[in-house]
Formats: C-alpha cells, sequence, structure tokens
C-alpha cells in the first residue's frame, strides 16, 4: 500500500474575501495535486479552514463594530464561497474560532505546555508598544512603520510585504499606530518565546539540509535565507480574541495566531474524524512517520510552514510529522499591480459569472506563479481560452465527435486491424504526454504539465488533418481508413480527459460520458498504450453532452469551450484604465504645474482605508529659503524646516510665487514621500497645493499654533 498523504492550503484570514490571487497560490495548486495523487490511486486527506484569530481579525471586527465570532462567521462563509465556485474540495473545511472547532483550542494549549515542558519556551518581560491614546497595548499588527531591511514605508509590525521577511515592530522606523496614527509608547509586559536559534542549530538546519535539491528552488533559497536569521520569537500576545495562555495569572494573554493556525491543519483533521466516529484516525494519520504531509501556501507563508511551525511540531516530542514538501509558490500580480480588492483592483465575481470553472482553473494554472511571480492579464486570459482551450483542445474533440457524428452514426468505430504506423506514433505521443504530465504535477510543475497537454492537443489536431478524413469518406475503400482514423481520435479523447482530468475535472468526465465511458475511473495507468479501451467505446451521446449556450447574436450553439469575444477583454481594460487613472491622483507630485482647468469638477478618487491616509505623514512647517530652479522656469527650490529638520522640496509653484515672498511663508509638507529628483535637484518632500480658478497653484498653511513638525491628521 502506498503511503498515506496529507495535503493542506494555507489557512486564509477569515476577515476579507479571497481573490485569484489567494486561489491561484495555496488552493488551486492543492486541489490539482489533490486530485492527481487520488488518480495515482494515493489515499489523501485534503485539510483546510479559516484562520480566525490574531490582530488582522481584532482590528477589522473593531473597527465594523461586530462581535468576533460573528465576524468571522460571515467571512468564513464567503471563502468556502469562493473556494467552491473554483472548484476546491477539500476533505474538511472548518476553522479555528472556538464556536466552529472545539478542538483547535485544546490543542493548541497543548502544544503550548509541550513546549513548555520541553525548554523550548523562555518567558520574559518585553517592552512592548503602547498605546497612550486608546490605553491598551499594541499588537505589532496595530503598528505601522518602514522596514529596517528594504526601506519600504508601509511595513506592518510583523512582517514587511514588500520584501515578505517577519519584523520586529520595535525596530520598525517611524512606527505609529494603525489605530489613529499616533505614536506608541513602550510599556513592559510578561510573554513566552520559542527558540528558533536552538532549533535551528540542534535539528533544523539538518533537517532542512536533508531536503536538498527536493524542494522548489525559490523556497529552499527562501528557508536558507531564514534560517541565517533566526531568533527567538514572541509566540503570546495581549489580545481580547484567540486561544488562552494556559497557565495561571494570564488574563488578557493568548497565543500569537501564527503560534496557533498552523495547529489549526491538526485540529480541523482531528475534528473531522471525531464527527466521522473514527477519532483513532486522527494520530493514526498524523504521527505515521510514512505519511506524506504537504503544505501549499503562498510566498508569505514561507517561514511559517518551513521554519517555525516545524520547530514547533518537533518541539512538542510527540512524533507529529514533519512536512514532506512545501510547494511554496511566489506573487501573483493583477495587471501589472497587487491585487487590492478595497480599492478594486481585482477580479470581481461579475467579470467571470459566465466562465465555467474548469476553463478558470485551466488559466490560472497556466498562469501561476510557480518559480517567479506572475499575474493575470485579460488579454492573457484571452489568450489562454482562445488559443489552448478552443483552438487547440476543444478543437480537436469536437471536429472527432462531429465526424464520428455524421459519417459514422455517433457510434465510435471499432478498430479494424492492426494500427498503422500514424496510429502507433499516436499512441507514443500519448504515452510521452502522459508521463510528462504525470511527472511534472508530481513535482508541482502545473506549467509544465499544461504545456505537455498543449503539445499533445497540437499532435492530436496534426494527426487528424494529415490523415484528411473528410477526404478518405468521400474516396472508393477510403471509409476504413476513416474509421481507423476515428477509433484512435477518440482514444486520444480517452487520453486527453485523463491528462487534463486534475484541472478540469467537469470537462475530463465530460469527454467521457461523451465517449460512453462514464463509468471507467480517471486514472493515470488506464490510458497507458497497454490499458487502452478495446471496448466501450461505442453508443455514446458524443457532442450532445457539450455546453449550450447563445451566441452575440442570438444563435443558439454548442460547443466544448467557448471563445472569449475582444469586446469583453476591452470592457474589462477599460475599468480598469480608469481605476488606474483615478489613482493616480495621489501620486508623486508632477515636475510641472497642473494644466490650468477649474478643478471643482474633479470626480472624486475612489476610497481609500483610513490606513492609507494615516500612512501619509503631513507636517506643519515653514520655508526658511528659497531660489529659483537653475534648469526649469515652473519649479522653485525651498528649503523646509519642519522642527525636526530641514528638508530641500522642489515645489512647481513658480507660476504663483515669487521666491521672495515666501521666506518665512508657513506650509503643509508631505515628509515621507520617497525622494525623488525633479530636473536634476532631489525633492525631499512635497509642499499641499490647491489650483485657483486660473489654474495656479495655491500654498496651503496651517492655522497659527501649529509649530514646525507638527503632524496633521
Ligand atoms: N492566514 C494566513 C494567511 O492567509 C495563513 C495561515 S496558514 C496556517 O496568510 F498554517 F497558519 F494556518
Ligand atoms: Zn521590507
Amino acid at each position: 500500500m502506498s503511503d498515506p498523504v496529507i495535503v493542506t492550503s494555507a489557512l486564509p484570514y477569515a476577515n476579507g474575501p479571497i481573490h485569484f490571487g489567494h486561489i491561484v497560490g495555496a488552493y488551486l495548486p492543492a486541489d490539482v495535486y489533490v486530485r492527481f495523487r487520488r488518480m495515482r490511486g494515493d489515499d489523501v486527506h485534503f485539510v483546510c479552514g479559516t484562520d480566525e484569530h490574531g490582530v488582522a481579525i481584532t482590528l477589522k471586527a473593531e473597527r465594523e463594530g461586530i462581535a468576533y465570532p460573528r465576524y468571522v462567521d460571515h467571512w468564513h462563509g464567503e471563502i468556502l464561497r469562493t473556494l467552491t465556485r473554483f472548484g476546491i474540495e477539500f476533505d474538511v473545511f472548518s476553522g479555528t474560532a472556538a464556536h466552529r472547532n472545539e478542538h483547535h483550542a485544546p490543542l493548541a494549549q497543548q502544544f503550548f505546555t509541550d513546549l513548555l515542558r520541553n525548554g523550548w519556551l523562555s518567558e520574559r518581560e518585553e517592552e512592548q508598544y503602547y498605546s497612550e491614546t486608546q490605553q491598551r497595548f499594541l499588537p505589532d499588527r496595530y503598528i505601522e512603520g518602514t522596514c529596517y531591511l528594504c526601506g519600504f514605508e508601509k511595513a506592518r509590525g510583523d512582517e514587511c510585504p514588500k520584501c515578505g521577511k517577519f519584523l520586529e515592530s520595535k525596530r520598525l522606523l517611524e512606527p505609529r499606530s494603525t489605530l489613529d496614527g499616533s505614536r506608541p509608547v513602550l510599556r513592559s509586559s510578561k510573554h513566552w518565546y520559542l527558540d528558533l536559534g536552538r532549533a535551528r542549530d540542534e535539528w533544523l538546519r539538518a533537517w532542512f539540509e536533508g531536503k536538498h535539491g527536493q524542494w522548489k528552488p525559490n523556497v529552499e533559497n527562501f528557508v536558507l535565507g531564514d534560517l541565517a536569521e533566526l531568533r527567538e520569537r514572541p509566540i503570546t500576545r495581549d489580545l481580547p480574541w484567540g486561544v488562552p495562555v494556559p497557565l495561571p495569572g494570564t488574563e488578557g494573554k493568548v497565543l500569537y495566531v501564527w503560534f496557533d493556525a498552523p495547529i489549526g491543519y491538526l485540529s480541523i483533521s482531528k475534528q473531522h474524524f471525531a464527527k466521522r466516529g473514527q477519532p483513532e484516525r486522527f494520530e493514526a494519520l498524523w504521527r505515521n512517520p510514512r505519511t506524506k504531509l504537504f503544505h501549499f501556501i503562498g510566498k508569505d507563508n514561507i517561514t511559517f510552514h518551513s521554519v517555525i511551525f516545524p520547530a514547533m511540531l518537533h518541539g512538542t516530542g510527540r512524533g507529529w510529522i514533519l512536512p514532506e514538501n512545501v510547494p511554496a509558490n511566489e506573487f501573483f500580480n493583477f495587471e501589472g499591480r497587487k491585487f487590492n480588492t478595497s480599492s478594486g483592483w481585482f477580479v470581481p465575481e461579475e467579470s467571470v459569472a459566465e466562465d465555467p470553472t474548469d476553463v478558470l482553473r485551466w488559466a490560472l494554472c497556466s498562469m501561476m506563479p510557480e518559480t517567479a511571480d506572475s499575474e493575470w492579464t485579460w488579454t492573457e486570459f484571452q489568450a489562454r481560452v482562445n488559443g489552448d482551450l478552443a483552438d487547440n483542445l476543444g478543437n480537436f474533440v469536437t471536429r472527432t465527435l462531429r465526424f464520428v457524428e455524421k459519417f459514422f452514426e455517433g457510434r465510435v468505430p471499432p478498430a479494424a486491424g492492426q494500427p498503422r504506423a500514424n496510429e502507433l506514433a499516436m499512441h507514443a505521443n500519448a504515452e510521452r504526454a502522459v508521463r510528462e504530465v504525470d511527472a511534472s504535477l508530481a513535482e508541482f510543475r502545473f506549467r509544465k504539465a499544461i504545456a505537455a497537454i498543449l503539445a499533445f492537443g497540437g499532435e492530436c489536431n496534426r494527426y487528424f488533418d494529415a490523415e484528411e478524413p473528410w477526404a478518405l469518406v468521400k474516396r472508393d475503400g477510403g471509409r476504413a481508413v476513416a474509421a481507423q482514423v476515428m477509433h484512435c481520435c477518440c482514444r486520444m479523447i480517452d487520453v486527453l480527459a485523463v491528462l487534463i482530468a486534475p484541472v478540469m475535472p467537469t470537462t475530463a468526465r465530460l469527454l467521457r460520458t461523451a465517449l460512453g465511458r462514464e463509468a471507467v475511473p480517471l486514472d493515470f495507468a488506464s490510458v497507458l498504450p497497454h490499458g487502452f479501451p478495446t471496448a466501450g467505446l461505442a453508443g455514446a451521446p458524443l457532442t450532445a453532452v457539450f455546453p449550450k449556450f447563445t451566441d452575440e447574436k442570438g444563435q443558439a450553439k454548442t460547443a466544448l469551450f467557448r471563445k472569449i469575444q475582444d469586446e469583453r477583454i476591452a470592457a474589462e481594460r477599460a475599468r480598469l484604465a480608469k481605476l488606474a487613472a483615478g489613482a493616480s491622483d495621489s501620486a508623486p507630485p508632477p515636475a510641472h504645474p497642473p494644466a490650468p482647468t477649474p478643478r471643482a469638477g474633479e470626480a472624486v478618487a475612489p476610497t481609500i482605508e483610513f490606513e492609507t491616509f494615516a500612512a501619509v505623514d503631513l507636517r506643519a512647517g515653514t520655508i526658511v529659503a528659497a531660489e529659483r530652479h537653475p534648469k526649469a522656469d515652473r519649479l522653485l527650490v525651498l528649503r523646509v524646516e519642519l522642527g525636526f529638520e530641514q528638508r530641500t522640496i522642489v515645489a512647481g509653484i513658480a507660476a504663483s510665487y515669487a521666491p521672495e515672498e515666501l521666506l518665512g511663508r508657513r506650509v503643509l509638507a508631505v515628509a515621507n514621500l520617497a525622494p525623488r529628483a525633479l530636473r536634476g535637484i532631489e525633492s525631499q518632500g512635497m509642499l499641499l497645493a490647491g489650483d485657483d480658478r486660473d489654474g495656479k497653484p495655491r500654498l496651503l498653511t496651517p492655522d497659527a499654533g501649529t509649530p514646525d513638525g507638527t503632524r496633521i491628521r
């Protein structure tokens, strides 16, 4: 018997919708892999659920004034609906909140006490950010600032979205509270720390080095970088929602969400088996050294799954299994930018409402960020659907089945006589395609699998073309050859059904139904030459099972894959162009003064979250020096006193002010704008100004009583 397999997808935070980036990163590849392993005959347990604790949740629930359990329930439902839309089928989808999964908190607490008992935890009073305005401790996620590793200005207290590294909030530059933008102070609080450095030195590095060459290179390199930097990590928080620290005198303290969340994989599995009346299966699976565990995740989760969670599992001393592989994906963007659901930069549900699940799965798999970042573009989507699905695979299947319908009464002709060289060549092609797809999926190379399927589709089409069955049937004695060709083509459709099944399961079953083989299990071994069907390819409904639709001209049509019209792509791109234009109003200042048009009728820019606004550091200041820009008539070079320092700011205001009249003038400046050279002089900020009726810029001035350096909010 083969070894049991556990596949997990990163538990999505129950605090917002999941978009294409998440789907393609951690859910679709896992689902494809699970289907593939099952087609190989493996016993696979596929686990997921929502990640329901932590500040990402408390922050939002508090802001919306909703109780935590109700808040997470809402998103749990929404997320599951989206996953279902993409055909992701878990064995179990639960969560980590106590009301959803009664096994979670006890198991997470057991991990904590195991680690404490085994000496992996240390207890310390630590200075921690505290908000005097809000009278509460501020966990990392309530802090924002500039990343001390890469300089990204909107780094979160716990990790940097730009460089992907985890961070220590206290080392962030320019820290501020995400609640109100105020500068937090440090206070002392007791917390527990996991000694990762020791884990690395005692066993983790050796364990990981044993994986060398087996993990995807992007993941291996990322982990090697992490291993060099490991230190103690706090695993508790002062927060009103989460798994309580299981020690006396710790009221108000919970386990850090990143500590409890991965334990969710186990607790959800435990709940699943308990519910099914097989509680013993949980440990039989998770403590069985033969079980192979795979974590499908996005790049931002690598550290936790490859370093921290293994350290936790091992540290308990209970023999929980460690991951066999962590096939993380890189980042997936959308038309040149990061997905951003709050600003509308994502693929809305309505935009793909008509697209079959299989089509979306295929397109996403073919764009997957397997070893490097990639992106969804509408043009690419159209190319994948029209070129790959409709013109290649769909075309071959459709013309074969239509031909059989027309000339062979809809019954797949039996193979008469020995296959000729051309058929044997197709058998060899099929065999190679099966091996390639099998090997590629086994190594998480989804795009390579898709390429192999398309190459095979091309061979099928070329075979059909070269045989010219339409001419054969008209020729004396040609009908028998045409029958042979059609028999072979139908076999190839049968092979295609198996090849596409992990990615397009519905289409695969449909092809099997068309061939009258719906009862035959889809598995890789069955289509290799020795297993080629010699019977059962008759009396099929053929094209009757194809999807029906009404085309643009109102005609009833049927096709395996429906092409995407240019108009649709143009409409999607137009929507994005509009969004992008709106967003660029908040982009860095133009080097020239704005065009002289009245601005009162200007459309309001897209809604931003409070954090986006709070991220702009506005200060009151005073102009202490001013001169014309040597190379640009419209620009002035100003020296501005900001209280804590002086800045050089280049401003496009020469049309409105002479340098002399600006000395001593009070101004409002953006203090945290990335420096930018304007005609050769570096501008270290930007002054706030609005246009007058003639379109000439007028500076805004703070009221008296706001000394230089005062933060404006
Ligand atoms: N909720 C995290 C995210 O969406 C992933 C958690 S994975 C788990 O990035 F292992 F911690 F569960
Ligand atoms: Zn960074």
